[in-house]
């Protein structure tokens, strides 16, 4: 993500030089410098339809497999123990009885354990994927919860029980476990990705002074930690310095590179693949499991399962770490923004490179006269941070998007009327263009669709013991596109064509919506295209998150298919009636080759090969840097809609209604796409009413490491979910489409708690918003 980087260099001043370069290029060219993508604009076959997953039957039968189903032969099942203090150093490790209970071949601490690098920091370098940067299985202790030793043995059973029988002894130091201490040791500002998050336009404080309308509250959010269905899982084993890696990953190539620097035998002898992966938000990278599980294969020469247990997740994955933020927001009469002050603080390791960027939201959204935004970090001896769905924007946006609303009610003016009031016409901090964006008509569709009208004052509404409200808030992510994309495509005599990138499949539908696309690119049926991915044998350096892998596949597989289309050119030769022809002169259409300007110039891959007496042609194509984000400001959108009942007896919050009407360009597939949509505003229910960490800061011990003791909603607490789109492409990204994944839990935290103010007349500012705070 060089995405934030940019944005501050180009906001230091070359602003002029990129907006010139932007306006001269050709509308439809999505690419500054690319030829036209037809899939932006012209309606084909199949992109855009309600296409069902294909691995759908799969998945149903219990025939996918996951990354913990994989038998090898003589294969041992791991266990890991965790150390039960903060801070200090392992004095004594007593496992003579572990090693000699059942089952048991090996139990590995940092007596015996081989030599492991630390691992490179995710994102701090292009394939790194490391959740910190310790030296792994230390006898140094930096978290409680920190793995001291691993258990092999023949059953799951036996590694666990033996696990249990492991005695550890520690010299404990004075660990940094609370926030009054972590702050008094003082903050830094934070840095993301190699730039500092602290952006000032003016003197927003003295507007705030003068200005006739004005908020500024604190408001604060809690730890969460990841909870995928499927657990964090490896099957690895070794032959000689090559290792092999069944995992699960939304990082395939990064995982490897890491695991080769990790081991030193170079990422080209470390071979990962991840075929299905149970859901990943940001937490299925590269964490201790992996490593460890090599290391105890390599020690014991055979083949290792370790497959983390649900409190194992939350001892060893990081989560999203806690945020306090000031919002202050100062308006003229008419509503118009003169101050936006976005700062606070949050909370990391000093062996982690991920501060909460909760201002992130609040770069692009909303114009402003002046503005302050500003994130400072505290450090704590604890599990390292990670990035979880919306990292920044998720508790950003709650922040920013509940101040709206108080100044709204402050003003008596309607919460969207406000917002619209707000609406820049260039990117407020870039000054770059907008590449798409229609907040307003996301805002009409939703507001209509969801009967805004008929909301009341706070506390009007009331039936029986309940009160209900409505509350509304803006969904932001940006476009991303990570550079190294590749892909591999091969069209075959039969007319088959196969695609394959070292891409991702975690629930989100990739297989599916990325079939289509190729299909109505290549002019096939869906069933005559195979996607292949998840393997680190595919080309390409695609990462599964920040909702830019759909782009990433998609610029990979444009350049290929030029590539194709100047090789099967080649071969078509003089006696083809597309003799003559340019790659750019010609379009896939019922399976084989046509010109764009004449359809009747026509011939089958099938022919075109047969001719050429080849079985098939296969091109390797690589994606272009992603200057399109330098060029443009490209951010989706979304409105979301709550109703809400609160019990006045009990405080009880109950979601009603639940609507989201999202600007995110193209969409490729409406069925994958609306769960997308609906996953994402779940688990904004979650981040508004029920999840959070709860972290003993006498211990740094984290309380709750369960599904049954840390809340996520569950299906009586969802109601229908109603989601709706502008559809209007984008015409500077592949197939005019913005990435889904992550914008959905964007938004929902405010739009709940400004649904329960309109009910009640209360402002929760402190998430989660549980029964207590109402009472
Ligand atoms: Mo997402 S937090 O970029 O997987």
């Amino acid at each position: 993500m060089s995405v934030l980087k940019d944005t501050y260099e180009m906001a230091k001043g070359t602003v002029q030089g990129v907006m010139q370069k932007a306006i001269a290029l050709a509308p439809d060219s999505w690419i500054p410098g690319g030829t036209p993508d037809p899939l932006i604009r012209e309606q084909h076959g199949h992109t855009g339809k309600p296409v069902s997953r294909i691995d759908g039957p799969l998945k149903v039968a219990g025939k996918a497999p996951f990354s913990a189903e994989f038998p090898l032969d003589g294969m041992l099942y791991a266990a890991v123990a965790f150390s039960t203090v903060a801070k200090g150093r392992i004095t004594s490790i007593d496992s003579a009885a572990a090693e000699t209970a059942p089952g048991v071949a090996l139990v590995m601490t940092h007596e015996n354990v081989p030599t492991m690098k630390p691992m490179p920091l995710f994102m701090t370098s292009e394939l790194a994927a490391g959740g910190n940067s310790l030296p792994i299985m230390d006898p140094v202790i930096h978290w409680n919860g920190q793995p001291v030793a691993v258990v092999l043995a023949a059953t799951q059973e036996q590694a666990d029980h033996a696990k249990s029988l492991i005695r550890v002894t520690y010299d404990t130091d004075a660990a940094v476990t609370t926030l009054e201490t972590a702050r008094a040791n003082g903050t830094d500002l934070a840095e993301f990705q190699g730039q500092p998050l602290r952006m000032i336009v003016g003197e927003p404080e003295d507007e705030l002074a003068r200005a006739p309308h004005k908020v500024d509250h604190v408001y604060r959010t809690p730890r969460h930690n990841h909870n995928a269905i499927e657990l964090h899982g490896c099957t690895v084993a070794w032959d000689g310095d090559r290792l092999r890696v069944h995992d699960a990953s939304q990082a395939v190539a990064h995982h490897a590179w890491t695991l080769g620097a990790i081991f030193d035998v170079g990422a080209e002898n470390v071979h990962v693949t991840s075929p299905f992966v149970g859901g990943g938000f940001g937490g299925k990278t590269l964490w201790y499991h992996q490593p460890l599980a090599a290391a105890a294969s390599r020690l014991a020469g055979v083949p290792v399962r370790l497959n983390l247990s649900r409190e194992g997740v939350y001892r060893t994955v990081g989560g999203r770490t806690l945020t306090e933020q000031r919002v202050a927001l100062g308006a003229d009469a008419d509503g118009s923004f003169t101050a936006l002050i976005h700062t606070g603080s949050t909370i990391m390791t000093r062996h982690n490179a991920m501060p909460e960027p909760f201002i992130t939201g609040s770069m692009s959204s909303y114009a402003s006269a002046t503005r302050h935004l500003e994130v400072r970090v505290g450090y704590m001896d604890m599990l390292a941070n990670t990035f979880m769905r919306a990292p920044g924007e998720a508790p950003g946006t709650f922040a920013l998007e509940s101040a709206i609303d108080e100044l709204a009610h402050a003003m008596n003016m309607d919460p969207i009327e406000l917002r619209m009031k707000n609406e820049p016409e260039r990117d407020p901090t870039t000054n770059l263009p907008f590449s798409q964006r229609d907040v307003e008509k996301a805002y009409r569709m939703g507001a209509e669709a969801f009967g805004w009208a008929a909301r009341q004052a706070p506390g009007a509404r009331r039936e029986g013991e309940w009160l209900i409200g409505m509350g509304v808030a803006t969904a932001t992510y940006p476009y991303y596109r990570m550079p190294g994309g590749a892909a591999r495509l091969t069209i075959a005599r039969d007319g088959r064509a196969r695609v394959e990138i070292a891409a991702h499949e975690m629930g989100m539908g990739t297989a599916t919506a990325q079939s289509q696309v190729i299909a109505d690119r290549l002019g096939l049926d869906m069933e005559q295209v195979d996607f292949a991915y998840g393997d680190t044998l595919f080309p390409g350096q695609v990462l599964a998150g920040g909702s830019q892998q759909t782009a990433s596949i998609g610029a990979s597989v444009i350049a290929a298919q030029k590539l194709l289309w100047a090789e099967l050119l080649k071969l078509a030769g003089n006696d083809s009636p597309l003799a003559g022809l340019s790659p750019d002169e010609v379009g896939g259409l019922r399976g084989g080759i046509a010109a764009l300007n004449d359809p009747a110039r026509w011939e089958s891959y099938a022919s075109i090969l047969a001719r050429a007496q080849r079985d098939e042609v296969s091109v390797e194509g690589k994606a272009p840097q992603p200057l399109e984000i330098q060029h443009w400001s490209m951010h989706s959108h979304g409105a979301i809609f709550v109703e809400i009942a609160v019990s006045s007896v009990t405080g009880e919050p109950r979601v009603r209604r639940l609507l989201g009407a999202f600007d995110c360009g193209k969409i490729l597939n409406t069925k994958t796409a609306a769960s997308q949509f609906r996953g994402g505003m779940i688990m904004g229910l979650g981040l508004a009413l029920t999840e959070e960490t709860m972290f003993d800061e006498r211990s740094g011990r984290i309380m709750n490491p369960s599904l049954s003791e840390y809340h996520l909603p569950v299906h009586l607490d969802v109601p229908e979910i109603e989601v709706m789109w502008t559809d209007i492409p984008d015409p500077h990204t592949p197939m005019g489409a913005r990435g889904v994944g992550e914008i959905g839990i964007t938004g929902v935290g405010a739009a709940v708690a400004n649904a329960i103010f309109n009910a009640t007349g209360k402002r929760i500012r402190d998430l989660p918003i549980t029964l207590d705070k109402l009472l």
